[in-house]
């Protein structure tokens, strides 16, 4: 009997290790850790000193947990992927430390952060690239205490690794000429940041990361402040688009520096098309809450056709554009909307 007893103890720690630190039943992938900025960020400002913030309606009005902080209507890009991905919850903001399944991944992203730890002074509080890989740290070590050294490089190995960032370093910094004191030329701006977030990227390497995505930016040319909404300006979206090819060049030089590991770079501004009509969604030029500056003007009432809304606040897309850039990353349907490969096969290596 304690024979049996002693069976049947190791063989329920053995299966909870197993769903920890094991490939889940249904997921792709064991899990998903999440870089970036309020494109991503599922609530990691809620308690900074920030005007950057969206835990409060209309935002989250059609997620189904209403507003937790992400800055959209319904799910962020990263959360539609996860549920093409199979995961069974959404990933917790780091900002949530009763949160206990870190091992399944942790999204570390913050409104108005960048690269560039300058990036967003104006705003108020926010994580930059490089506290948030410090954040990963803690996280990394918890699953080295939990797992051991060795289950925890087999577990880190297998995630996925999410870095979506730059649009603040554009937008808050170069075109809102922020906190910028002299003005570089966008390709020398662009030099200096592709440096930091090369950095940025071998820590995450050496924290075990090995299919990690990139994502090029959408076409902020269409945004203010560079010009009113969906008004585009051909300079900014060259000026990006200049951006995303250092983007990819930094990806092609991270694949063939490591040959362990996948780095894909995800042609965001393609998926979306630099005039946004590639989205399919009639309304580009307003958005669809009630702005004041840039954000939704709390309880206030939105549009009710979100669906046909491609921008959610000033700085935003609504669910309906995330669903577009997510389809296409996950699966690509034109040759170049990912590179080398799209989510999925990411997923499947
Ligand atoms: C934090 O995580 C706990 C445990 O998983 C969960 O029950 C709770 O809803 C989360 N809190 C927030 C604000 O998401």
């Amino acid at each position: 009997m304690a024979r049996y007893m002693y069976t049947f103890v190791l063989l329920i720690t053995t299966l909870q290790l197993f769903v920890r630190y094991g490939v889940a039943q249904s997921a792709q992938v064991p899990c998903l850790f999440i870089f970036g900025d309020s494109l991503s960020d599922s609530g990691n400002n809620n308690h900074l000193a920030s005007i950057a913030k969206a835990n409060y309606l209309p935002y989250g009005i059609d997620f189904p947990l209403g507003p937790t902080g992400r800055f959209t209507n319904g799910r962020t890009t990263i959360d539609i992927i996860g549920d093409h991905l199979g995961l069974d919850s959404y990933i917790q903001p780091f900002s949530n430390k009763s949160h206990v399944e870190y091992a399944k991944g942790v999204n570390y992203a913050s409104g108005s952060a960048g690269i560039d730890p300058q990036t967003g002074t104006q705003v108020g509080q926010r994580i930059p690239m490089d506290k948030q890989l410090e954040h990963h740290k803690q996280i990394v070590n918890k699953i080295i205490t939990d797992a051991g050294t060795d289950k925890a490089a087999m577990h880190l190995n297998k995630c996925l690794y999410s870095v979506y960032v730059g649009s603040n370093d554009w937008m808050l910094n170069f075109f809102g000429g922020g906190t910028m004191k002299y003005k570089l030329s966008p390709n020398s701006f662009g030099d200096d940041l592709i440096i930091r977030l090369m950095q940025q990227i071998n820590k995450l390497y050496n924290m075990g990361a090995r299919k990690v995505i990139i994502f090029g930016l959408g076409p902020l040319g269409c945004l203010p402040p560079v010009g009113p909404m969906g008004m585009c300006s051909p300079y900014a979206n060259a000026i990006i688009e200049k951006w995303n090819n250092k983007l990819k060049v930094m990806v092609e030089t991270l694949n063939s520096q490591y040959g362990d590991a996948r780095f894909i770079w995800i042609n965001s501004i393609q998926i979306i098309t630099k005039d946004l009509k590639g989205l399919g969604l009639p309304v580009r030029n307003s958005p669809c809450c009630n702005v004041m500056s840039l954000a939704c003007v709390p309880l206030s009432k939105p549009c009710k056709t979100r669906n046909d809304h491609a921008y959610w606040d000033l700085a935003h897309p609504t669910e309906a554009a995330n669903r577009v850039l997510a389809a296409r990353a996950y699966r690509a349907q034109q040759p170049n909307d990912a590179y080398p490969m799209d989510i999925s096969s990411l997923a499947a290596l």
